[in-house]
């Protein structure tokens, strides 16, 4: 049953990564028919971040005075329709609006899917379900490669768009078939179906499970105010730093600019770099499947350890790789190799787990409002990164960009080892429990 839940809400992350993703290929086709300027082409792409970002400061609200599920439904309209609205645009306006629209619902669907999946899984295997959600956003980003290399003719630019309406309209129906967030439905006091819900989902600790969440929400008081006292203050700012980190260590120069940095490294045809291109969605697709795998088993610090490290190697390879002649083989080989195994290493540690730590470690009364605090700061940071990229080359050269990036990740390590818990097995309720009473050092033995 959870797994079935965990397919098709996560959903929400396949079209969380197609819908980034596909603008890349698209763009290079609106460029022609609309004769678009530089700075109309900077607005279509990061329209939709900043929608996010938009979207992501209301979502925790709806989601906490409405529910989970009905919020992601009400995305997922929003998603069909955006996907026909960009698909079908007469004119610049319309795809302004249709991509504003678009990135509205991503912010609020970014966390509102892992924040349903959390309270819905069982402890033992809460990491994978959550982060299921980041294997379907890599996998959607993998799909917009596809689409847009299938569709990469003049005119093709309205199936890349237009095809997000088939998974959004899926999961529009699928969810209304989904039980309510148990969790959810305890602290509005609807005690009877949280308790089918429970009995549906696990069975055999249903009862416990019931008692406990309504014990620790005794203790708990809801809102803003709450959220910065003395006792929240910590994980709220792991949240916001993570948040700020998973975007300032660069990915998303990969993920929007993979064939444009192939182009730095000596790949000459525009083909070569996009099939390079491919190659990236791949490794982050594969290598989340080895972190849903693991991150039950061996922990979410570990991972985000291990990955945070070779990331920053992976940087300094990189940006290395720049420095000899520009275009020659070894530069070629060299940036193709740094680049796959920074992705590879976004995929075990940050990626998911940036995700997973925001939907675990806030008390159920402040969970949506602080998650929607962490999710405004990363699609802030992630647009911040988008617009300063290209910039950043141009002032700093290419080395020192991707060194840069390497000293936030080296900073994200010490971050990690400091101060990122342990909460591998526990319920949410014993995590709650821990920072109610002023816990500092959980879970880290
Ligand atoms: C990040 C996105 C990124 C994606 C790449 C997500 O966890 O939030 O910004 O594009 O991972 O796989």
């Amino acid at each position: 049953m959870i797994y079935v839940i965990a397919f098709i809400c996560a959903l929400s992350g396949l079209l969380f990564g197609y819908d980034t993703g596909a603008i890349s290929g698209a763009i290079l086709y609106l460029k022609q028919e609309f004769g678009l300027s530089s700075g109309q082409q900077e607005i279509i792409v990061s329209i939709a971040l900043a929608g996010a970002a938009i979207g992501a400061a209301f979502g925790g609200t709806l989601a906490d005075r409405y529910g989970r599920r009905p919020i992601i439904i009400v995305t997922a309209v929003a998603l069909v329709l955006g996907s026909l609205v960009t698909g079908l645009a007469p004119s610049v306006a319309w795809l302004i609006g249709g991509r504003l629209l678009i990135g509205s619902a991503i912010g609020i669907g970014s966390f509102v899917a892992p924040l349903y999946l959390s309270e819905m899984a069982p402890a033992s295997v809460r990491g994978t379900i959550v982060s299921l959600n980041q294997f379907a956003i890599t996998g959607g980003i993998l799909l917009s490669y596809l689409v847009d290399f299938a569709f990469a003719y003049p005119g093709g630019w309205h199936w890349m768009f237009a095809l997000g309406a088939v998974p959004a309209s899926v999961l529009a129906i699928g969810m209304t078939f989904l039980p309510s967030s148990p969790r959810w439905l305890v602290m509005r006091g609807r005690l009877k179906e949280a308790r089918l819900v429970l009995h549906r989902i696990h069975s055999a600790s249903a009862n416990l499970e019931l008692d406990e969440i309504r014990n620790s929400l005794s203790h708990q008081k809801a809102g803003f105010g709450v959220l910065l006292s003395p006792l929240l203050r910590r994980p709220l700012m792991i949240g916001v730093v993570l948040a700020a980190l998973q975007q300032v260590t660069g990915i998303n120069t990969v993920i929007y600019y993979a064939p444009t940095i192939f182009q730095f490294a000596g790949f000459n045809s525009a083909q070569g770099a996009i099939l390079a291109t491919i190659g990236v969605g791949i490794v982050n697709t594969l290598t989340t499947v080895i972190a849903l795998w693991l991150i039950d088993r061996v922990g979410r610090r570990l991972l985000l350890l291990v990955g945070v490290a070779g990331m920053t190697l992976s940087l300094i390879v990189l940006g290395a790789g720049f420095l000899s002649n520009h275009g020659s083989p070894e530069t070629g080989r060299i940036t193709a190799i740094g680049l796959m195994s920074y992705v590879g290493f976004f995929a075990i540690g940050l990626g998911p787990v940036f995700w997973l730590t925001i939907a675990e470690i806030y008390p159920l009364r402040v969970r949506g409002l602080a998650m929607s605090v962490a999710t405004v700061v990363n699609w802030t940071t992630n647009l911040l990164v988008a617009l300063t990229f290209l910039s950043l080359v141009d002032l700093l050269g290419r080395p020192a960009t991707f060194w840069l990036y390497a000293v936030f990740s080296a900073g994200a390590f010490v971050f990690t080892w400091r101060l990122i818990p342990e909460t591998k097995g526990k319920t949410l309720e014993e995590i709650e429990t821990h920072w109610l009473h002023g816990g500092e050092t959980y879970g880290i033995e």
